[in-house]
């Protein structure tokens, strides 16, 4: 049986640094495994375009592995060519790289490591809100470049007590989010999502759901993104609905850079109406070098808190979601029923509603 697996280059950091397991050069620790049962496994990071190896090796891979920290994009028309897939297996959490609908008509099944990385996230969630509402990266690049002017940074500067934050998207993720959040005595904890949080989550959070995205955006002096891409999230946060958020809101967008208009957001962010932007996830990975995240600022010079896709990716998730690949991958090779809540699309129908309602 051919595995293909596509992760990114760790280079030196990946040779010093053995627990960089989702790299191409520690490949989720599953080389010996796999070889000692006699498969091939193929490892690259080379995955655009008709020459890559990743579309050489998709024409007779059974199993593809791939990551959304660098993306191995599996279209219809690709999946039309891989007579052989029978299962995609994401090593982490968001299988938006994957036609899913395509994926659903071919039969392929596709899993993730659910949950494997989501503290991780809702840590930088909330270092990142506070990063924007304390305005600390202008306060640190002043330090750095050898400058002290309080008054220069504590102008934009707030507290996190008695703001209004919402999560747009109360799942594993936006749920961890707000019970971090309750110690900050926020105004109040809002989120938007399809569905109520059940009770027991909700208990001792008091979040309230907003059921009108207008409604809910206009409330929040923090909007916190946690909903997978899909159709009915892409593009969602552009200019109609900018014009919704309170002005000089915050946005953290750590689930898909593709949610957002990225025009729309850095002109947002350029002209104040939003005061600031953080996030790891882009619309294309890795983030082109003139990328306008890279650099937007708000007029008092602060306001951007961008940082390659790495917030789901600490050691400490490496592990669980390079364990949870190679189990994922075990049931599969022993013919064993796949944890439930890993299954994105089973064999000719989707198993979960996080990605849209269908
Ligand atoms: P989850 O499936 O537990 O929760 C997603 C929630 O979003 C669900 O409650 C669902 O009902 C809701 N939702 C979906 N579409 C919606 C819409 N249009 N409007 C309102 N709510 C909607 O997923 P989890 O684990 O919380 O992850 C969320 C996303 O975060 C992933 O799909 C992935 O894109 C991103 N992520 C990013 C990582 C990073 O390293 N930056 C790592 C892990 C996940």
């Amino acid at each position: 049986m051919k595995v293909l697996a596509v992760l990114y280059k760790g280079l030196e950091a990946a040779r010093q640094e053995p627990r960089l397991l989702g790299t191409v050069e520690n490949q989720l620790g599953m080389r010996n495994w796999l070889q000692s049962m006699g498969h091939e496994y193929i490892v690259t990071d080379d995955k655009e375009g008709a020459s890559s190896e990743f579309q050489k090796h998709l024409k007779d891979a059974e199993v593809v592995i791939t990551t959304p920290f660098h993306p191995g994009y599996l279209t219809r028309d690709l999946m039309e060519k891989a007579k052989n897939l029978k299962i995609c297996i994401t090593a982490g959490v968001g299988s938006d790289h994957i036609d899913l609908d395509a994926a659903v008509d071919h039969k392929i099944q596709v899993l993730e490591v659910t949950g494997s990385n989501v503290v991780s996230v809702a840590e930088h969630v909330v270092m990142s809100i506070l990063l924007l509402v304390r305005n600390f990266t202008p306060a640190h690049e002043m330090i750095e470049r050898g400058d002290w002017n309080v008054s220069e940074v504590a102008r934009n500067a707030f507290d996190l007590e008695n703001k209004v934050v919402g999560t747009l998207g109360a799942g594993r993720i936006g749920h961890r989010v707000l019970q971090r959040l309750k110690p900050f005595n926020c105004k109040e904890l809002l989120y938007y999502d399809y569905a109520t949080l059940p009770e027991s989550a909700n208990a001792g959070l008091d979040a309230r759901r907003v059921e009108d995205l207008k409604d809910f955006v206009s409330q929040c002096d923090v909007v916190t993104i946690n909903t997978p891409l899909h159709d009915g999230t892409r593009g969602l946060i552009n200019r109609d609905l900018l014009q919704h958020f309170k002005p000089g809101a915050w946005i953290v967008n750590t689930a898909r850079g593709a949610i957002c208009d990225k025009d729309a957001i850095a002109e947002a962010v350029r002209s104040g109406r939003i005061n600031g932007y953080s996030g790891d996830v882009w619309n294309v990975q890795p983030a082109p070098k003139d990328h306008v995240w890279r650099t937007m600022k708000n007029p008092l010079g602060g306001g951007n808190g961008m940082v390659p896709h790495y917030s789901g990716t600490t050691l400490d998730a490496q592990k669980r979601y390079a364990d949870g690949t190679r189990q994922i991958l075990q049931n599969y090779l022993e013919g064993k029923q796949q944890e439930p809540a890993n299954i994105i699309v089973g064999e000719g129908k989707y198993a979960t509603k996080a990605y849209g309602q269908r």
